[in-house]
């Protein structure tokens, strides 16, 4: 790409150029495009918080063009109160966005993304029967893939960038991009947690002090079956009574608690290599998940021998 559009890009406290329609962010990227410059895109529903800054700024570091779309996704919301209670905030979003480096914000309403007389959608079998889908529903993934897909149609990025925090989802639209030939590069990044390992999310905001405390039962779950994974455990069963035992200390029930091979999203009995712990539960009125890799290390193998600890999972970085 050109010296010019390159250092127009990397130019200090740039302002973020703000695009609420299709043409307007079409013609923003036309020139990027010619120049040949790697695009990079972030999609998020806003309220954002440092598991989004972190794919802002690692899409920063591999793209020279980074866009961020903030749509709450109305199709892909199982429950009219969620919808009306999750959070906006779009100047914040907007300055938290530039602050981490995005250089173009794709903002759009509704009826932009879904025109009078829409009628088509994207949906991936199978894999979106389980989990989240079993519990909210087939409409959730499928309003995931039908706009996943549009904005990857609508910014044509070479890459796109997803957290682990939502695996299920990020499985599904890798599945979707393979299955459709959709030519990005699909990057997963580590799920960001608080100090205390509460997985961020923006409907953190809703939980009350009390409830703050309670959520901490979902890492704290994760952690006491890795905990026993370490140990040697590998019936499946075992682990996830270890994961059920922590959260019903903290008087929390979960939806589901499962252990599952990460691409197929299938149960396993037993952990072999890696499995997928995830947990789905109601703190309150507010529905939360989190998930976290289970791995046979070389510590676990064997207890006895090494004490090598390279393989545990920090709180900070699952
Ligand atoms: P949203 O919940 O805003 O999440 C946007 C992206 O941020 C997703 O890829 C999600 O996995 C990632 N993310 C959320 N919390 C994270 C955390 N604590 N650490 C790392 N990454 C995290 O997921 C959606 O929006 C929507 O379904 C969307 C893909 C935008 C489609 O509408």
């Amino acid at each position: 790409m050109s010296q010019s559009h390159l250092a127009l890009m990397s130019a200090p406290q740039r302002q973020p150029l703000v695009a609420r329609t299709v043409a307007e962010l079409r013609a923003a990227l036309a020139p990027y495009r010619r120049a040949g410059a790697t695009v990079g895109l972030v999609p998020t529903m806003g309220a954002l918080h440092q598991g989004h800054l972190s794919l802002i700024s690692t899409a920063r570091e591999r793209c020279e063009l980074v866009v961020v779309s903030i749509f709450v996704n109305p199709s892909q919301f199982d429950e009219q109160a969620d919808l009306l209670a999750y959070p906006r905030q779009e100047q914040r979003d907007i300055e938290l966005a530039a602050g981490a480096g995005a250089d173009v914000l794709f903002l759009p309403c509704v009826e932009e993304i879904y025109r009078p007389g829409f009628s088509t959608s994207v949906e991936v079998l199978g894999l979106t029967d389980r989990l989240e889908g079993a519990v909210r529903g087939a409409g959730h993934f499928r309003g995931v893939t039908t706009v996943v897909c549009k904005l990857l149609n609508i910014v044509a990025p070479q890459l796109a960038f997803f957290g682990r925090k939502d695996a299920q989802q990020t499985a599904v639209i890798r599945r979707m991009v393979r299955d459709l030939d959709i030519d990005a590069q699909i990057v997963t990044l580590p799920t960001v947690r608080e100090a205390n390992g509460l997985a961020m999310s923006s409907r953190n905001v809703r939980l009350s002090p009390q409830e703050r405390q309670r959520a901490l039962a979902l890492s704290a779950a994760l952690h006491a079956a890795e905990a026993l994974a370490d140990t040697g455990e590998r019936s499946a069963q075992r682990l996830r009574q270890a994961a059920e035992a922590e959260l019903a200390a903290h008087s929390v029930q979960a939806e589901y608690v499962a252990l599952v091979d990460a691409e197929s999203f299938e149960d396993v009995d037993r952990l072999q290599d890696e499995a997928l712990l995830l947990i789905a539960a109601r703190i309150g009125q507010t529905r939360l998940i989190d998930n976290l890799p289970l791995r046979v290390s070389a510590r676990s193998q064997d207890p006895r021998q090494s004490t090598d600890q390279g393989d545990a999972i920090a709180v900070c970085s699952a």
